[in-house]
């Protein structure tokens, strides 16, 4: 298997930039497995499936077709032919994720299409369980964290077009989707054994690709 990349962590610290930016720095591609759970609960909730009841979600679990291109300049998320990158971003989909992404049939199947998508490697994938269940043997493994202000403050810069999105109530509903993801029973937001991790905290976007790349050389020199 060629190189694989995983990187997990909590909301707002930084994976999304610095997956990105990795995967360019070292010509691979680019896999937001973050963006394939909030298409299937957009999905869920354009067909009025209500996302707090589990057994709504597992038994729609299987109809939508997700296609997700992984070029890190231009990822594309589409589901039944519909290009989702927008609508996935909104707060009604931040705030109803959770509860769809820890439906255990919802799981499976994404798990699967990422396995598939990840075939031979060559990528870079972010999420909260690629080290631990997706590619339990990717070569290099990132947690990546930053303190809950820090994350806050990014997320609410991501959000400065909704003025309801203010950095304390973006903070309150951070802290909600941490504890709901790192709390459920098939595979929560955990740091793998034989992860790095890495605080992001007080790094800037670079430094924190250039530590990523540097783990990666290693890596790839040790064979
Ligand atoms: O990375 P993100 O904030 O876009 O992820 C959205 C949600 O999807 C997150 O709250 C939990 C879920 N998720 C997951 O359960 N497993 C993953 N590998 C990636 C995301």
């Amino acid at each position: 298997m060629s190189l694989v990349i995983a990187i997990d962590g909590p909301s707002g610290s930084g994976k999304s930039s610095a997956s990105k930016g990795v995967a360019r720095r070292l010509g691979l591609r680019y896999l937001d497995t973050g963006a394939m759970y909030r298409a299937v609960t957009w999905w869920m909730l354009t067909q009025g499936v209500p996302v707090e009841d589990a057994e709504a979600v597992a038994a729609r679990a299987g109809e939508p077709v997700l296609e997700c291109g992984t070029d890190p300049d231009a990822p594309t998320i589409a589901v039944n032919g519909v290009d989702v990158s927008g609508p996935i971003r909104t707060r009604e989909v931040t705030n109803a994720v959770s509860a769809v992404s820890a439906v255990p049939a919802v799981r499976e199947r994404l798990v699967a299409l990422q396995r598939e998508i990840i075939g031979d490697g060559g990528i870079v994938v972010e999420g909260r369980d690629i080290g631990t269940v997706v590619a339990p043997d990717a070569p290099v493994k990132i947690f990546l964290t930053a303190s809950e202000e820090a994350r806050a403050r990014r997320r609410a810069r991501d959000l400065a077009h909704d003025p309801a999105a203010t950095v304390e109530l973006t903070q309150a509903e951070q802290a909600r989707r941490d504890r709901l993801d790192s709390t459920r029973t098939t595979s929560p937001l955990t740091k793998a054994e034989d992860a790095v991790e890495i605080d992001s905290t007080s790094l800037s976007l670079p430094e924190v690709i250039e530590a990523v790349v540097r783990l990666a050389k290693e890596s790839t020199a040790a064979g």
